[in-house]
């Protein structure tokens, strides 16, 4: 039944788009679990439908009956002077309401069993793309340790065709708190804990944006931990990967932003290439424009929205770990003009 509670959950969210007027995100896609795209996603939403049709099998019997004895042993004219026939033991009835419940959950358990095996035991392929992902207060850290890249709140992932197959598997480790890693149409929820790594699996060959969220609370800003996946074709993934790995490419106009930016507390939480910043606490801003949000989520990725970011973000996220810098505007305008030069 926690499924289903997650899944009605999960259909009020959806995907975030540019809202014209404030540029936050509002919703407008379903992020539906019954609506997979991913072979483990599609397991269990098999695993779900099959528990639904048993609980519902079982409501419908059990309602049913009930409705019947009431209808059929109400209370009629005359009955108050005798009592119905009283039933001292029935071995038919007692072993029914024994075997039948056994055989359900039998059922139930294989079911469920089987499906676990096979997401569980899956070993990753030559040809797997493996990714770490670490949780944080309030957001995601995504590390290829193939290619050496680091990067936020937007996984990329490739599509897996049967001639090429390429699942994603994901190590989820967390350095604070309890987290839990849900995209829907692509897999199970999976929790995200401090001094354990927990495995997942994806594997789709429809490419697209496929969302989720941090699905285990994990403090105030939790419903702001948001998730995003990209599934490319191999080739478009192969081009993100290599924007990635490339040096960040200096631009001579906003040496003085990029000179504030290192000389400001930003450089002991954010990490960004080609600058002495190698922080970890916080998102790296290597290739920040190639990211679509900000702040887990919170806001579009515009030139507007960094510098409210800047200037306070705990107006836009309260509580998010990252200070108001008390930075004039003028120096505000410098780094967003360095930032938005991140490609
Ligand atoms: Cu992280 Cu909830």
């Amino acid at each position: 039944m926690g499924l289903l509670a997650g899944a009605a959950v999960l259909c009020a969210t959806g995907v975030a788009m540019a809202e014209p007027t404030t540029g936050r995100p509002v919703f407008d896609q379903v992020s539906n679990m019954f609506q997979p795209v991913s072979v483990p996603a599609a397991k269990i939403r098999d695993l779900a439908l099959l528990v639904l049709a048993i609980c519902g099998g079982i409501f419908v019997v059990v309602g049913g009956l009930i409705a019947y004895t009431l209808i059929r042993f109400r209370a009629r004219p005359g009955d108050e002077h005798r009592e119905p026939p009283q039933v001292y033991g029935s071995s038919n009835i007692e072993a029914a309401w024994t075997i039948v419940p056994v055989i359900i959950v039998v059922v139930l358990f294989l079911a469920t069993a089987r499906t676990i095996n096979e997401l569980e035991l899956k070993e990753p392929p030559e040809s797997a793309l493996q990714v770490t992902v670490v949780g944080h207060r309030w957001w995601w850290e995504f590390q290829y340790p193939e290619y050496g890249i680091v990067t936020a709140n937007e996984l990329h992932v490739p599509a897996s065709t049967p001639d090429a197959p390429r699942p994603t598997f994901l190590w989820l480790e967390s350095v604070d708190v309890a987290h839990s890693f849900w995209v829907p149409r692509l897999a199970g929820k999976t929790d995200v804990i401090p001094n354990r790594r927990n495995t997942l699996w994806l594997e789709t060959a429809q490419p697209g944006l496929y969302l989720g969220q941090c699905a285990e609370y994990c403090g105030t800003q939790h419903a702001h931990m948001l998730l995003r996946v990209y599934v490319h074709t191999p080739e478009d993934f192969a081009r993100w990967v290599e924007e990635q790995k490339a040096p960040e490419a200096e631009v001579a106009s906003v040496a003085a932003g990029r000179d504030l930016f290192q000389r400001t507390a930003c450089i002991n939480c954010h990490a960004a290439s080609g600058t002495v910043a190698d922080g970890t606490f916080g998102p790296s801003l290597s290739h920040l424009m190639s990211r679509e949000t900000i702040g887990a989520g919170v806001a579009m990725n515009t030139p507007d929205n960094l510098r409210a970011w800047i200037r306070d973000p705990q107006t836009m996220k309260p509580g998010v770990r990252m200070p108001d810098m008390k930075l004039a505007d003028h120096e505000v305008d410098a780094i967003v003009d360095y930032l938005v030069t991140l490609r």
